[in-house]
């Protein structure tokens, strides 16, 4: 494995609301130990504690539509320039349109975009079973990736709650936001050749021993 290449390596991950985008980054950045930065949960932090930022986001949010692109550009120009950032990173919800996709473009070399693709029938069944950690955003589910201890989250012991956005009319306009605005970039990261799609259909190690699979081809042939 070409340490240098890990060390610098760039990664977007795509994929409808539900598809293990959170899920599979965070076991991305653990192996290759990288950066893991998640629009969404950064979001869920500035709600919760009533921020400026999150007072604007939980309108867009609760609702299941995107928070104003020069909101969050602004947001991520500033995490990127941040030390963690500097180097190797994998973005988790970021970009999510065009005019966000397109800023990252000017300001960070992308190496590769994994779009997780899953059956719409299966993404509702992942949202509504989902339990996140209101500590540290560690994320189950009730039948696929239960906690050892009902409630409570294994790494951090902190306590798990479902998300308001995981309420089924939500989820339905999230799904209708991001046909619309995101599924676009699909379209965009072709064309520049660096999108690989992987079957999100699977349990989440089968999915994760494809993507690893397909990044470690990518550092190869570098
Ligand atoms: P965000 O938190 O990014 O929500 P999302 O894109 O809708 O994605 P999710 O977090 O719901 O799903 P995921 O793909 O990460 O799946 P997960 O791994 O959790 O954003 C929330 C909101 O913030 C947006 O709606 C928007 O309002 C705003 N926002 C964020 N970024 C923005 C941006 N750039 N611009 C504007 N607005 C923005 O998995 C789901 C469940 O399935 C879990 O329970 C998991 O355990 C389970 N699971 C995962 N993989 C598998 C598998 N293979 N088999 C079985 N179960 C699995």
């Amino acid at each position: 494995m070409n340490k240098n290449k890990v060390g610098n390596m760039k990664i977007v991950i795509l994929g409808a609301p539900g598809a293990g985008k959170g899920t599979q980054a965070e076991l991305i950045a653990k192996k290759y130990d990288i950066a893991h930065l998640s629009t969404g949960e950064i979001l869920r932090k500035n709600i919760i504690t009533r921020t400026k930022l999150g007072k604007k986001a939980q309108t867009y949010v609760n609702k299941g539509k995107l928070v104003p692109d020069d909101i969050i550009i602004n947001l991520m120009k500033e995490k990127m320039r941040s030390k963690e950032c500097k180097k190797a990173f994998i973005l988790d919800g970021f970009p999510r349109t065009i005019a966000q996709a397109t800023v990252l473009n000017e300001i960070a070399d992308i190496d590769i975009v994994l779009n997780i693709d899953v059956n719409p029938s299966i993404l509702i069944k992942r949202l509504s079973g989902r339990r996140s950690c209101a500590n540290c955003g560690a994320i189950y589910h009730l039948l696929s990736n239960p906690p050892k201890k009902q409630g409570i989250c294994d790494k951090c012991k902190g306590k798990l709650y479902q998300r308001d956005d995981d309420k089924i009319e939500t989820v339905k306009e999230r799904l209708i936001t991001y046909n619309e605005q995101t599924k676009p970039l699909i379209d965009f990261y072709s064309s520049k050749k660096k999108l690989i799609t992987i079957n999100g259909n699977r349990a989440i190690e089968a999915n994760f021993k494809e993507i690893v699979e397909k990044i470690d081809s990518h550092i190869k042939s570098q």
